[in-house]
């Protein structure tokens, strides 16, 4: 199976169109269908892999959602949009081309996005991966900060992270608890990171204090990664501060809706990144 992350944007499966795209409220025409799928180049711009390496890294990340996407779909009960796909195949892509020895992730859930991690590990050989949820079973979610609601529940403790294969664990510690409480200390006690990946709650607030929190422990030529950037106007608002005060080589990926951002930490950097919008969407 092809993987659902194009290498080259100019690349788009139209069987994808064709067999039920489930883009939910985002818009359908090619164009920003295309910029959905298209992140291969970005990736290998911010990460500073070859084209050739990620290419080769996104046709594995392929093959990892042909491996687990069956189980996936009938464990978790719910449609998985291929939009997930293809946004767990990124974080693999880029795993595999930054190497890290220590990850933290806020944001687990049933732990699709783990999964992905945690493969890419598998492959490099290498790798830790330190998780933090703070679980709700309430069903209907809760409301954020910025007083949205978030629908993300699971039905109980032991659902957290229950997605990831057994065989994939090895390079895994599941926190439970506020990332607030939770991360500071983990930082310290972790030191330095060579990744951080954001998708616990998409506040402005939390945002912000997440990113800040893990900015000064990535190494230099570390990358960090927030989901669900375009989620509301104060998630976009947080990432986009956070770019502009933190210059590198930046991008927003999934570009037509902009929903999910990556900045690399270059020593001595200087000057706005200029990536902190959407204004690169079909650079
Ligand atoms: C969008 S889901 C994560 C999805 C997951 N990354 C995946 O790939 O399936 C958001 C998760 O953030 C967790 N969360 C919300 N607020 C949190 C907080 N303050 N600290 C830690 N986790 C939190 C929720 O319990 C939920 O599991």
């Amino acid at each position: 199976m092809d993987g659902l992350l194009s290498p080259d944007r100019l690349w788009f499966p139209v069987r994808h169109l064709r067999d039920g795209l489930d883009f939910g409220r985002f818009p359908t025409d090619v164009r920003v269908a295309m910029g959905v799928f298209g992140a291969g180049r970005d990736l290998a711009r911010v990460t500073g892999a070859p084209r050739a390496a990620m290419e080769g890294y996104c046709r594995e990340a392929g093959q990892v959602t042909a491996e687990y996407r069956p189980r996936w779909a009938a464990e978790r009960g719910q449609r998985l949009d291929e939009f997930l796909w293809a946004a767990c195949e990124a974080l693999y892509a880029t795993v595999r081309a930054v190497r890290p020895a220590e990850m933290v992730e806020t944001g687990v859930q049933r732990g699709v996005s783990s999964a992905y991690l945690l493969a890419a590990m598998e492959r490099n050989g290498t790798g830790h991966l330190t998780s933090i949820d703070l679980p709700t079973f309430d069903r209907a979610g809760r409301v954020n900060r910025d007083g949205f609601v978030d629908d993300s529940s699971v039905a109980g403790p032991d659902a957290v992270g229950d997605l990831v294969a057994p065989g994939l664990r090895r390079r895994w510690t599941l926190r439970l608890g506020d990332a607030r409480e939770l991360l500071p200390p983990l930082l310290d006690e972790l030191g330095t990171i060579d990744a951080f990946f954001h998708d616990s709650e998409h506040s402005y607030d939390q945002m912000s204090f997440e990113f800040a929190a893990a900015w000064p422990h990535l190494r230099d030529g570390g990358c960090l990664i927030s989901d669900d950037i375009a989620w509301s106007d104060p998630a976009r608002r947080a990432w986009r501060e956070f770019v502009a005060a933190h210059p590198g080589p930046a991008c927003v990926y999934f570009s037509s809706i902009g929903n999910r951002g990556m900045l690399r930490k270059v020593a001595g950097a200087a000057g706005p990144s200029g990536d902190g919008s959407r204004r690169d969407a079909f650079k």
